[in-house]
């Protein structure tokens, strides 16, 4: 007996000794907010009181909107409380490494939020409020907020705060329209720990490729007032292909309190590849190191020839008697010389800028063939036009001012943005639409009811003539309520006369965004109501003698893809808005098959406007956060979805993987064929998905899609992707021919990467 009690009493001890001196782990140091909330609609301020019993509430999940999860909240819009329970150890404050503060974290809300910790007002839409004795006020009107991390730091002596007991947490949520309610990423409370004063930027700079060399440089920032962090900063590069270390390198980093340290690398790998890049800071004591990953961007696609070649789309559609427009788009070495065959009556051709202009009376089809030459050769391709009812035959592409600009768009950044369209070339592949979005109204409109641009915009006639003159389109936005989401005049009851606007103007392309409709719309969840203010715009644009292509935006309400075509939409957006990181790409574009049957000539789904390049919403841009082969991935789903593709961001800071990823004729001609076909999902197995599109030629675009954070060896049967051919196929990205599929595809995928391939059928 004695001695099997010995080495019991020994355990204890041990274990004893080990809780006792035991460092904070990751963990420790968070209570997860992630379940028991509980939600109702409506708003009351007695929900916010501690004594209130929300057990009859119904339960929601913190990390997708309402829309997404609760029946009786489906399309709703307007005021909804959450509550939870939860209770603060005093051995949180214990085990920190400062002890002084504690941050409550909601993740996102959409739209804006007031949030209150035992029944007093904490803060609002991320700012904290210090009065606790603030009383509720307005917190309506910021059209951003969905857009914000919630993120609330207390003193740990703050009076709001009840260490070892119950805390009851309760957010008034306002949803302005679309998606609605406390989003990703998971809510927690926590000690503020280093990682919360350590700010480690590394979108700030991008990567910069020299000759076999790749730079870069990260940011550290100390955020705390008095502690200066001493720790060690290790960059590592490892290659996507076989894990193996390309570079390594360790400092020791001091950053002073309050500072910000700047830290340059280089290292040297083909760059035709894909790495992995993670920054690790670490400080003795801390319970996580602060880190960060990123793909360095990489060029998969042969840079074009210098020979001419004529890319775009093989139709073009266009209303009798209607302003014609279409720049040839096409690839090579300048000058070049534009001629076609016989033209239709009343079209020119310019022939030292390939613009096509004027107006054709007759509908028909006329069938034309253009050329453009230059000094090594020439092109030749066959073009429709259709003149007809539909425009907008294949998906529109371009440029949208919000992703990057948000409301401080301006004439001269759309002109600048136009400019570098032309010079960086991307006008030669079709790239066309200058659509400015939300931020160009005056506060006012005229005795007579006319709408008039802000200061920002001088001068709308000049700048269209501008627009044009270099082969381009000019695009608008307004809202079919009385104001904007930005909060600047909406064209409700005012749809004639600002058609007619637009239509002077020289306006090629309306979005339309419900916005404040909600607050006229009677019910939101009826078709009719959803349909309404599209149809009054619509007739509105009908009585112009322009065409202008009609883009819906109302975030998917009432599943707009089955009737967005028949209120006379060319497009329409089927989602909330989209951000720069693979969550909202994924969650987007993933979930796009829902709406593949809908998509046609002249119709056409909107997973909303595209990532890549330098993004940010207002004033202050940054490089995308995607990696490379998050990139390659969007660009490949948008093009197999038949999406339109409209850049987000600014055009005159291209760099040349954003440009070559932009310009791979063989990856355009699949968004832009003329039949139209949405991919669908066919595969969607162990974090991979195959998307079809079925090609007017009658081969098939393929993407598959590695969702996984590891490379992936994949070998799919035919099969099991409804294939029962043998298969001619070319790597878009690459413009490669692979050896014929009989019946398997094999390839390797990057993490969160795609091969994307067409196959022809070879008998
Ligand atoms: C949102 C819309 C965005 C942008 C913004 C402008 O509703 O989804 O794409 O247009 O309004 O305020």
């Amino acid at each position: 007996m004695k001695k099997l009690i010995q080495p019991i009493v020994s355990l204890l001890i041990f274990t004893f000794l080990l809780s006792a001196c035991r460092s904070p782990r990751p963990g420790d140091d968070i209570i997860s907010l992630e379940k028991g909330w509980k939600i109702q609609k409506g708003d009351n301020p007695e929900w916010a009181l501690p004594g209130y019993d929300a057990s009859g509430w119904q339960s929601i999940d913190p990390h997708k909107t309402w829309e997404t999860q609760l029946k009786s909240f489906s399309s709703y819009d307007g005021y909804a409380w959450y509550r939870i329970n939860f209770i603060i150890p005093k051995e949180l404050k214990d085990n920190a490494y400062f002890g002084d503060s504690l941050q409550i974290s909601l993740g996102r809300v959409d739209d804006t939020e007031q949030t209150f910790l035992n029944g007093q007002l904490l803060g609002q839409n991320n700012v904290l409020f210090t009065d606790t004795s603030a009383v509720p006020g307005k917190f309506e009107g910021d059209s951003l907020a969905y857009s914000y991390y919630r993120k609330y730091v207390l003193p740990v002596d703050d009076p709001r705060l009840k260490w070892g007991k119950l805390n009851i947490l309760a957010v008034r949520v306002h949803d302005h329209g679309g998606g609605g309610g406390i989003t990703n990423p998971s809510p927690s409370v926590s000690m503020v720990d280093i990682k919360d004063y350590l700010a480690m930027n590394v979108h700030a700079d991008p990567f910069e490729l020299k000759g076999e060399n790749y730079i870069k440089t990260i940011r550290l920032i100390n955020g705390h007032h008095s502690e200066d962090f001493d720790g060690e900063l290790t960059v590592r590069v490892t290659s996507n292909n076989d894990g193996s270390e390309l570079y390594e390198s360790t400092e020791q980093v001091i950053i002073s309190a309050g500072e910000e340290t700047q830290h340059m690398f280089t290292f040297s790998a083909p760059q035709t590849e894909s790495y992995k890049v993670e920054y690790i800071y670490n400080i003795d004591g801390s319970v996580y190191p602060v880190y960060q990953v990123q793909g360095a961007p990489y060029i998969l696609t042969p840079p074009a020839p210098d020979e001419p070649r004529i890319n775009g789309p093989a139709i073009f559609g266009v209303r009798p008697g209607h302003p014609l427009l279409y720049t040839i788009p096409a690839s090579g070495i300048r000058p070049m010389v534009f001629s076609s065959d016989t033209l239709p009556p009343g079209i020119m051709l310019d022939s030292t800028n390939g613009f096509l202009r004027g107006e054709i009376r007759k509908k028909g089809e006329y069938n034309i063939t253009l050329t453009a030459a230059n000094a090594l050769g020439e092109d030749s391709k066959i073009f429709t036009i259709r003149v007809g009812d539909t425009i907008q035959l294949t998906p529109p592409m371009g440029w949208n001012s919000w992703n990057c600009w948000g409301l401080t768009v301006s004439d001269e950044k759309v002109r600048s943005s136009a400019r570098a369209m032309v010079e960086s070339g991307l006008v030669n592949y079709g790239w066309s639409f200058m659509n400015i979005d939300d931020g160009w109204e005056a506060d006012e409109r005229t005795r007579r009811g006319e709408l008039l641009s802000n200061e920002k915009f001088p001068d709308m006639n000049a700048l269209s003539d501008y627009i044009h003159g270099l082969g381009l389109k000019l695009g608008i936005y307004s809202s079919p309520g009385p104001l904007t989401c930005g909060g600047y005049l909406g064209s409700y009851k005012h749809e004639y006369t600002d058609a007619r606007t637009w239509a002077d103007w020289g306006i090629d392309y309306l979005k339309h965004d419900w916005c404040s409709y909600r607050l006229i719309a009677e019910n939101e969840t009826e078709l009719e109501e959803l349909q309404k203010p599209y149809i009054i715009m619509r007739n509105a644009l009908d009585r112009v003698n322009r065409d202008i292509v009609y883009s819906l935006c109302q975030y998917g309400m009432g599943d707009v893809s089955s009737w967005g075509a028949d209120v006379g939409g060319n497009l329409w957006r089927t989602t909330y808005d989209i951000v720069d990181t693979w969550e909202s790409l994924t969650n987007i574009g993933f979930s796009q098959y829902k709406h593949s049957s809908h998509a046609r000539p002249g119709g056409f789904n909107d997973p909303d406007m595209m990532i890549v390049g330098w993004v940010g919403w207002g004033p202050d841009l940054h490089p995308t956060r995607l990696t490379a082969d998050e990139q390659y991935t969007h660009v490949s789903l948008w093009c197999l979805l038949s999406a339109p593709l409209l850049l987000g961001n600014d055009l005159s800071r291209l760099d040349d993987f954003t440009i070559s990823l932009l310009t791979n004729n063989e990856v355009l001609e699949v968004n832009q064929d003329a039949l139209c076909d949405q991919a669908d999902r066919v595969y969607n197995q162990d974090s991979i998905q195959v998307w079809i599109k079925d090609m007017a030629d009658g081969s098939k675009a393929v993407g598959f899609f590695n969702m996984d954070e590891e490379l992936r060896e994949i070998s799919i049967p035919l099969g099991a992707l409804g294939l029962d051919e043998t298969y001619r196929v070319r790597d878009l990205w690459r413009q490669q021919d692979e050896a014929n599929a009989t019946d398997r595809i094999n390839a390797s995928v990057y993490p969160h990467g795609v091969y994307l391939v067409r196959m022809w059928p070879e008998n």
